[in-house]
Order: C-alpha cells, then sequence, then structure tokens
C-alpha cells in the first residue's frame, strides 16, 4: 500500500489560504481598521456557516424526495434538521459580536461598501429557495429589480452569485415539496394512503376530528361564561372561541383554497395533525420529530431575521440600507412574512389535549410490525 506524507493541519484546514481573505476591497488587510475586518469575518464566519446549512438541508430534501422513506432515513432526516436549525441560530448568534461596533465605527467604512450588501448573499438566497419560497412570496428591496437581478455583475452580466441562485432555482424539489410528497403519503386512519377506503377514512378522521374540536371549544366557551366578569367579556371569548372552531374547520375541510387544490392540500392537513395527535404510536414518533424539526428550522429562520434587524437597527437606526432598502423596515417585513411550513405552524393553533381526541381507528397498523 503506498503511504500518503504526514498530514499537516495548515495544509488540511488551509489556514494560511483563510487567513489571507481578511484584505477587504483594496486588497491590503494592513489599511483596514479592527473594526472593519471584524466585520468582515463575522460576514466571513456567517456565509460558511450557510455552507453547511445548505448541505444539511439537500440531504434531507434528497431523503424525503424517495418515494419510500424508511424509519432510518427518518432518524437521518431529523438530525439533520436539527443540525440546521442549531447552525441558523448560531449565525444568529454572531450578531452579538456585531453588535461591538458602534455607530461611528460602522459609518467610517460603510461608504466603501454601497451598493454591497447582505442582500446579495448568494447562499442565502439558496437557502431560502431550497426550503421553498417562491419568488412571487418574496418582498420587493424597494427598487425596480427583483432579487435575483441583484445578484448581477453591474454591467447586467450574471455574477457567480447569480448563477448559483440560479441552478439552486432549478434544483427541484424543494424541501417544501419533498415534506408535502412525503405528508401526501401519511397513512390515516389505519390504511396506506393508496388504500381503496382512503378516502373515506381521511373523511371520517376529518369529521371526527373537527367534531371533538367543537365540543372542546364549547367546554371552554361555557368556562368562559363562568370566569368572565361581565357578560360582555363572556361573549367576546365565546365569539373568539366559535371563530377558533370555524377556523379549524375551513382548515381541515380545505375550504380557503381551490376546488383543484382541494384533495391534495386537505390531505397533507389531515396528515400533520394526524401525526402531531398520535406521536405515541410507534411508526408515527419519527414522522413527528420531523415536523417538529422543520418548525424549529423555521423559527430559527424568524429569530436570524428579527435579530438580524434589531441589530441593524442599533448600528445604523432606520437609515437607507447600502443595498437601496427601507433598513430595518424591510428586515422585519421578511421576519414577519417569509413562512414556508404554513400548515405546519398552522397545526399549532388546532391540536387538542391528548383526553379530547378522537380514539384511533386500526392504532395497531401504527405498531412496528403493523404497517409492514
Ligand atoms: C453592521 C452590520 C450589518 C448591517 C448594518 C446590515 C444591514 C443590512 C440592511 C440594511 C439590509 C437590507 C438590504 C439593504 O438595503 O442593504 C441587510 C440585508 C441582509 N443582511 Fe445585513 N447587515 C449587517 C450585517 C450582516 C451580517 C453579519 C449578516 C450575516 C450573513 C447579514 C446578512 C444579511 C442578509 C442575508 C440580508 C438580506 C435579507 C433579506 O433580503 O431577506 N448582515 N443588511
Amino acid at each position: 500500500m503506498s503511504r500518503r506524507p504526514p498530514t499537516t493541519y495548515w495544509d488540511y484546514i488551509k489556514v494560511e489560504q483563510l487567513l489571507g481573505l481578511q484584505t477587504g476591497i483594496d486588497g491590503d488587510e494592513s489599511k483596514l481598521s479592527n473594526e472593519e475586518v471584524l466585520f468582515i469575518v463575522v460576514h466571513q464566519v456567517d456565509e460558511l456557516w450557510f455552507k453547511l446549512v445548505i448541505r444539511e438541508l439537500v440531504a434531507v430534501r434528497d431523503l424525503l424526495a424517495a418515494p419510500f422513506v424508511p424509519e432510518q432515513s427518518l432518524s437521518d432526516a431529523v438530525r439533520r434538521v436539527r443540525r440546521a436549525e442549531l447552525l441558523v441560530r448560531k449565525v444568529a448568534d454572531h450578531f452579538e459580536v456585531m453588535e461591538t461596533l458602534t455607530t461611528r465605527d460602522y459609518l467610517a467604512f460603510r461608504d466603501k461598501l454601497s451598493p454591497a450588501s447582505g442582500f446579495q448573499s448568494a447562499q442565502m438566497r439558496e437557502i431560502e429557495v431550497l426550503l421553498g419560497l417562491e419568488a412571487s412570496e418574496r418582498i420587493p428591496l424597494g427598487g425596480e429589480k427583483s432579487y435575483l437581478d441583484a445578484l448581477r455583475n453591474h454591467d447586467g452580466t450574471p455574477s457567480p452569485a447569480y448563477e448559483r441562485v440560479v441552478a439552486r432555482i432549478e434544483d427541484r424539489p424543494t424541501l417544501k415539496e419533498a415534506v408535502q410528497a412525503w405528508l401526501l403519503r401519511t397513512p390515516i386512519g389505519g390504511v396506506p394512503h393508496d388504500h381503496p377506503e382512503a378516502e373515506a377514512r381521511l373523511g371520517a378522521f376529518v369529521d371526527g376530528y373537527i367534531e371533538a374540536y367543537r365540543a372542546y371549544v364549547g367546554d371552554l366557551e361555557a368556562q368562559a361564561r363562568v370566569d368572565a366578569r361581565t357578560a360582555e367579556d363572556a361573549e367576546r371569548l365565546a365569539r373568539r372561541y366559535r371563530a377558533e372552531a370555524d377556523g379549524v374547520e375551513r382548515h381541515l375541510r380545505g375550504l380557503d383554497v381551490s376546488e383543484e387544490e382541494r384533495t391534495r392540500v386537505v390531505r397533507i392537513r389531515a396528515a400533520v395533525i394526524f401525526l402531531e395527535s398520535y406521536r405515541e404510536l410507534p411508526l408515527l414518533a419519527w414522522p413527528r420529530e420531523l415536523v417538529d424539526g422543520l418548525v424549529a428550522l423555521e423559527q430559527a429562520c424568524v429569530v436570524f431575521r428579527q435579530r438580524h434587524a434589531r441589530m441593524v437597527e442599533r448600528i445604523i437606526g432606520r437609515r437607507t440600507g447600502t443595498g437601496g432598502s427601507a433598513g430595518v423596515a424591510y428586515l422585519d417585513e421578511t421576519a414577519l412574512r417569509y413562512r414556508v411550513f404554513g400548515e405546519l405552524w398552522a397545526a399549532r393553533t388546532m391540536l387538542l389535549p391528548r383526553h379530547r381526541l378522537p380514539d384511533v381507528v386500526d392504532a395497531t397498523y401504527y405498531d412496528f410490525a403493523g404497517g409492514q
């Protein structure tokens, strides 16, 4: 066997190359303040973390996109989603380091950046695209340019960042699509999704769940009438509970979507409620963990956006961003509006306490041997 030469830390980690990358736009680190080097390093570290996030999301997407997802793959997917979530949380933690810059520190070199901006972070866009954020859901930056055009070179030619994001857009399915396809195959009511009785069992589950939810809020409403200080208070609460129950019915029957979409959407929504409700059944334990992990991942992304906005507000106030957006107002809007896994979040509003759940039909199907 031929022997390889001894490995060194510096060759393996590429330390010298890495330490040579903080030279700024003029290519001379010795001319930069500590604050500017810190600014560059934090962005570089974050981009590396984004790289890891993308790798994990691609792996999870590929696992779920398979026509059949065995239990082992599911536990692997959960582990990777949890890792991606942790990475996003760590990136958000780095804003604390950035906050050691005062407004004056930053203004001393800010002009050099313009019109560059985190808005041109191709990897952030890749993460959003990979998760399943649609172009139509994006908030315009403020100018007429689309988020993709902002990644072009100044002369309009495609940059490596542009190419990278376009390739990601073409790389389907998105994680959201893969998750939905997987959810569609959830056996509801003790039969596989393609069983002749699947639709009838799904319908029975939906009817039973809505009935149980109405009974639950009926009891809450009765208690509210006892607890309320005034008749108006009682009425207000009662109306709220009834609206909640109506919301559950609208959601689970897909009354808010077009008829063409309804069959598919109803099955996906019912699957999420079913998995979350009967998580103790052995075959549902990992799927439920995955759903929980995806919500945690999306929560980490929202927290990242909110944390970034607060850091930006502290350092530059509410002035226009170097990328030309409304700055903090734009960033806050992205935090409020960008949600990919709407169905998974919605289920949180609609879950029932365990003792109020209807019994599962054919529960033994969900034992480890039962579903084989
Ligand atoms: C002093 C530090 C920073 C300031 C003042 C700042 C400011 C801003 C502003 C104002 C925007 C809105 C677009 C624009 O008009 O430019 C933006 C976007 C963005 N920034 Fe920062 N940023 C800072 C540091 C960071 C860091 C460390 C990251 C980590 C990767 C980051 C990532 C992003 C991303 C991904 C966007 C695009 C957000 C979106 O379009 O959804 N920023 N930043």
